[in-house]
């Protein structure tokens, strides 16, 4: 038989566990019902024109992850196209299921009437698989299987450019937006290392008004090779934001090699003694295998690029 001061040892141990669950419950409710979809639009003001440019509107989405029945994210998404950006960047990650492409392309049909462009994701290519929690906090996710299903990455990627936008993926090319003549610059996704940066790498167009670096993952080696060359905006997804964040912290990881204060929002890049400013979306959605948020609400951003002060 337990001493008095043991048994009282026991109680307070079983309490505490009792109130570590319930509050673990609590988070985990609060998570996955209510934060994975509480959508937010998020504003940045970005000094990255030319003196005298007028200010360029841009709307970033990433990592949709899309099922076709999440109807209340769809009808979210769908609404953006009010905003009359005047061009859309998409970094990748928009199918979570084979017959997802449908629901993508008509939840952006507003948005794919604005000049865009695109990269892709790993969650493109291939089928959403159940992961491993207990790796969460151990680093970036591994790199499908061959035997993992694959997505309708062309029907996708036909779709897109069918509607106008071009495809960034390993291409530079040149872009008049809004009387602004735009160099833009991107990679295939990192995170499987299906980026070709060297293929399409090069000095920054003197002529152009801005180069923009779009990339799915935000690795360190594209960030740098594209600050280098010149490009004064990067813009990537993947991250999630960490997903699940810890408040007064943030987040825990970036799934790759990013520094972790920079796992979402504006911050500033340096490379090769050139700078640039970064944008990293915490995004739309998450794998169906992991539908959970805290800390880090699903996400689109409305870039305002203004002159540089
Ligand atoms: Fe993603």
């Amino acid at each position: 038989m337990p001493s008095e001061s043991t048994a009282r040892v026991l109680k307070a141990t079983a309490a505490t566990a009792a109130l570590t669950a319930l509050a673990g419950a609590g988070a985990l409710g609060y998570a996955a019902g209510y934060e994975v979809r509480a959508f937010t639009l998020r504003h940045a003001l970005v000094p990255v024109l030319p003196v005298g440019a007028r200010p360029l509107r841009v709307l970033h989405l990433s990592d949709l992850h899309l099922v076709p029945s999440q109807r209340r994210k769809r009808e979210w998404v769908a609404a953006l196209a009010d905003l009359e950006p005047d061009l859309v960047v998409s970094t990748g990650d928009n199918l979570a299921a084979q017959d997802a492409v449908p629901a993508v392309l008509e939840t952006y049909a507003g948005l794919l009437e604005r000049p865009g462009v695109f990269v892709l994701g790993s969650n493109d290519y291939w089928a959403p698989q159940p992961r491993n929690w207990a790796r969460y906090l151990k680093g970036p996710s591994r790199v499908p299987e061959p035997e993992v299903p694959r997505l309708p990455t062309g029907e996708l990627v036909r779709g897109f450019i069918d509607a106008g936008w071009v495809d960034l993926d390993n291409v530079r090319t040149r872009l008049t937006v809004a009387g602004l003549d735009l160099e833009l610059v991107g990679v295939d996704d990192p995170h499987l290392r299906y980026d070709r940066y060297p293929d399409v790498a090069g000095p920054a167009a003197a002529d152009a008004d801005l180069t923009i670096g779009v990339t799915h993952a935000p690795y360190r080696r594209t960030l740098d090779a594209m600050t280098a060359d010149g490009a004064g905006m990067l813009i990537a997804g993947h991250t999630h934001g960490g997903q699940l964040c810890v408040p007064g912290v943030g987040a825990l990881v970036t799934n790759c090699d990013l520094p972790r204060a920079q796992a979402s929002g504006l911050s500033r890049w340096h490379a090769a003694g050139h700078d640039a400013w970064l944008h990293v979306s915490a995004g739309l959605g998450t794998s169906p295998y992991a539908p959970v948020r805290f800390a880090c609400r699903p996400e689109a951003t409305l870039l305002e690029l203004v002159p540089v002060r």
